[in-house]
């Protein structure tokens, strides 16, 4: 069964051909980057601009790139939240087209619930129930329990910054650019941890807060000059990637310990972040798995094999699917 996913939740338009919801015959994503990284982050309404512009491109490529046509498809899996809703709205809008044009059916898929499915993607074995997933991106951190296919339930989420925003806003801080996560880690590959940051534990919760270690780097700059020696920036922004990360290792490994699941599942662009993988993988009784770097951030190969197991379960959408922005995994 092969099934066409489309994710346009953010800043990046991307089209995927997934054949049995783990094997990926195209996987196309025209990333904004370029373009946001002038203003520092990402601009609403220039993104969902640049979907309308990208969107038809894009799904022709990866049908082709996957060597199939319309009436090899089963059915189209496109991104209906949560997201940025100009941006949601071009890419659940041409699926509907779409879907009516080919008689094909149309499934609704949640862009977190699309993260955690990356794992299902080139994978042997496949995941086991029950999981412990860990979605950490630009917009989300998010601690779900996974009993089976579409059922979860939602233990912790960030009170205030996501992981991926504190290392987009560490990043403007301390002046690496956009997108932050990938600066961060590179800079911090050459400094030590040296200078000291709060790590807020939220203890018996399984929420997370990063505004204060965000907050107290803005301050350790200013104090310690740190601006003005490269060397200083690597540590400052080491210092700040250990806080991250001892913080999502030490609370998701101790919730796994308690639920006693079989395993534990990342997804979301920090994913990609190696220090918190190793940090992980070291410390964690349950085995730990991440999908490769590119199909940690944004891509549409996770949206088409969640769709896959969606269709499974005989869950397809109406013409009248609508976005929503804010929408969670309960
Ligand atoms: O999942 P994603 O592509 O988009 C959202 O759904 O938000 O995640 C993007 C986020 C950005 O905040 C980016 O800085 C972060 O993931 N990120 C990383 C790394 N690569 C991407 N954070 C830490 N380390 C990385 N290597
Ligand atoms: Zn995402």
């Amino acid at each position: 069964m092969k099934i066409l996913g489309i994710d346009t939740s953010c800043d990046e338009t991307s089209a995927a051909v997934v054949a049995d919801g783990t094997r990926i015959l195209s996987n196309i994503v025209a990333s904004q980057i370029d373009i946001h990284s002038r203003y520092g982050g990402i601009v609403p309404e220039v993104a969902s601009r640049q979907h309308l512009l990208t969107i038809i491109p894009v799904v022709k490529r990866s049908l082709e790139e996957a060597n199939i046509g319309w009436n090899n498809l089963n059915g189209i899996a496109v991104t209906f939240g949560p997201g940025l809703a100009g941006s949601l709205l071009v890419g659940v809008n041409f699926a509907k087209g779409i879907a009516l044009a080919s008689g094909l059916p149309l499934i609704g898929i949640n862009h977190l619930e699309g993260h955690i499915y990356a794992n299902w993607l080139e994978r042997e074995p496949l995941p086991v129930f029950p999981s412990l997933c860990l979605i950490v991106s630009g917009g989300h951190t998010n601690l779900i329990l996974m009993r089976g296919h579409g059922e979860f339930e939602h233990l912790g989420r960030t009170r205030d910054d996501a992981a991926g925003e504190a290392f987009d806003k560490a990043a403007r801080i301390l002046h690496l650019g956009y997108p932050g996560g990938p600066a961060i880690e590179e800079a911090a590959s050459s400094g030590t941890p040296r200078f000291t940051l709060p790590r807020a534990w939220l203890k018996g919760t399984n929420d997370f807060s990063f505004s204060g270690v965000k907050t107290a780097l803005w301050h350790l700059i200013h104090k310690e000059e740190i601006l003005n020696s490269p060397a200083r920036v690597a540590d400052a922004a080491a210092s700040f990637q250990n806080a991250v990360v001892e913080v999502l290792a030490t609370k998701t490994i101790e919730a796994a310990r308690k639920l006693g699941v079989r395993q534990i599942i990342l997804g979301g662009g920090v994913a990609a972040n190696k220090p918190l993988r190793y940090r992980m993988l070291d410390a964690s009784p349950v085995p730990i798995i991440f999908p490769p770097s590119v199909l940690c951030t944004d891509n549409a190969a996770m949206i088409a094999a969640c769709g896959y197991y969606k269709i499974q379960q005989g869950l397809t959408s109406d013409y009248d699917l609508d976005v929503v922005s804010g929408l969670s995994l309960d």
